[in-house]
């Protein structure tokens, strides 16, 4: 099969796709992710993550191009809003590290995500989908933990589903950096500039499939909108705790080579801790999604 000069495999027939746990999580096995796709295989990878929220692959050899590349294919990409992190190469690709140059300067954003969040949850239109590539990792902790936001919010009671449904979270960056990312050099005006707190609906309709997905988390939503600020930060703080319960989780323990690709509608992430004696590098991009829905089904 062939579009424009370039040879494309179909590998739609070979993909074989098996589920890591009941609400979440997939591992598809039979691509190789360097290569160019078919249209058939990109659907039916889509398809599975709109399903699974997650899609494992393992073993895969990219390059920052080629990670780029497959990334494009699900949509726009958006590099990081601090371009300090986003590679100058391939501007469309983020490092995350613990890794310092020879300056003694982090090459890459340290500890990112460690609170539950949705990627760029703090933005009008916030990110469809991420997918992060491990380079390195150590032998123990980094793990990063996926939650189903469709299985919380089917957990939910009837009473807690039609409160939900008319309320709004403050998505908040520059309070996120305040309060979590203490460690870093702090956002520069203009940074802070470029995100101001934005609202998106607590219950949000994924746009593919119609399911309702909680979308709150600790570490980017401030508070509810319209509520006293504390008051809001309890909700915020007793709905991702609800959210995350073990029976709502995927914990994905890295190798080198291991290509993690999430739904940010109906999934959140955090990352976890890991000894500094070890060498962390992974690689991220991010797809732009649409502004956030409510849709009553
Ligand atoms: C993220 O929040 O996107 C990063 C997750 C990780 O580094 O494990």
């Amino acid at each position: 099969m062939t579009f424009g000069k370039t040879t494309c495999r179909n590998f739609e027939n070979d993909l074989k796709i098996t589920k890591l746990t009941e609400h979440i999580g997939a591992n598809i096995e039979g691509v190789d992710l360097s290569d160019p796709l078919d249209e058939a295989t990109v659907l039916a990878i889509k398809e599975a993550l709109e399903q699974n929220g997650v899609v494992v692959f393992r073993n895969q050899a990219l390059s920052p191009v080629a990670h780029r590349d497959f990334s494009a294919n699900f949509g726009p990409l958006v590099g990081h809003v601090l371009n300090r992190f986003n590679m100058e190469e391939c501007p469309e690709v983020t490092i995350l590290s613990n890794a310092v140059n020879d300056k003694g300067e982090k090459i890459g954003a340290d500890r990112a995500g460690m609170i539950w969040h949705s990627d760029m949850s703090f933005v009008k239109r916030p990110s469809l989908g991420s997918l992060l590539y491990c380079v390195e990792c150590p032998p123990v902790g980094a793990d990063t933990q996926f939650a189903s936001m469709f299985a919380a919010y089917d957990a939910l009671s009837t009473e807690g589903k039609v409160r939900l449904a008319s309320l709004k979270g403050v998505h908040d960056y520059p309070w996120h950096y305040r309060t979590y990312l203490s460690h870093r050099t702090p956002l520069t005006t203009e940074e802070e500039a470029k995100t101001p707190p934005v609202l998106h609906p607590v219950i949000r309709t994924h746009p593919s499939t119609e399911r309702q997905a909680l979308y709150v988390g600790e570490g980017l939503t401030r508070t509810i909108d319209g509520m006293d600020e504390e008051e809001g930060r309890k909700l915020v703080v007793e709905l991702s705790n609800f959210a995350t319960q073990p029976q709502f989780v995927y914990s994905h323990k890295w190798q080198p080579g291991d290509l993690v690709f999430w739904d940010n509608r109906s999934t959140m992430h955090r990352a976890t801790e890991f000894d500094d004696k070890y060498l962390r590098l992974m690689r991220r991009t991010t797809i732009l999604g649409d502004e956030p829905f409510y849709h009553p089904n």
